[in-house]
């Protein structure tokens, strides 16, 4: 058993098939991972755009609002459904003007951004 691996080893060393492999496993694996984790997908990234575009003024950079004339849109999802989102978007609401003419591609965008990041 022992003689067999060290036959293995010796072979893998002097063929170099065992610096091979360990060495190129990282290079491939790593970066692959990194991005998946941090890279935020483009509709986010679409809908982020909208949102500093037509509703940062108001709501803020970072969606905290400006209690209590101007509701946090953060966690907007969890209060509202994307039908009544929609609907305040379309049609305003109080101090909140209309946008009637925001419609996909931006408004699924901006729906996505505001109710799947935080
Ligand atoms: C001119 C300032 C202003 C702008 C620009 C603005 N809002 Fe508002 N928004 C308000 C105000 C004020 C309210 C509260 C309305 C009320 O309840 O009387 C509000 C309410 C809302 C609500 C309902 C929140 C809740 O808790 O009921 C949502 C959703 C919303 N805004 C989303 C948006 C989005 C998305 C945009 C960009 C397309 C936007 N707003 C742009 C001022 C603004």
């Amino acid at each position: 058993m022992l003689k067999t691996l060290g036959t293995i080893a010796a072979v893998a060393a002097l063929t170099g098939t065992l610096a091979y492999w360990t060495g190129q496993q990282p290079v491939y694996a790593a970066p692959r991972a990194g991005a998946d984790d941090s890279t935020p997908d483009a509709q986010s990234v679409a809908g982020a755009k909208v949102y500093h575009t037509k509703c940062s003024v108001c709501h803020g950079e970072n969606r905290q609002g400006h209690p209590p004339k101007i509701p946090s849109l953060v966690g907007i999802g969890s209060r509202l459904t994307n039908q009544q989102i929609t609907a305040t978007i379309h049609n305003g609401k109080g101090g909140m003007p209309a946008f009637a003419k925001l419609d996909d591609p931006d408004l699924s965008a901006l729906i996505h951004y505001l109710t799947t990041t935080k």
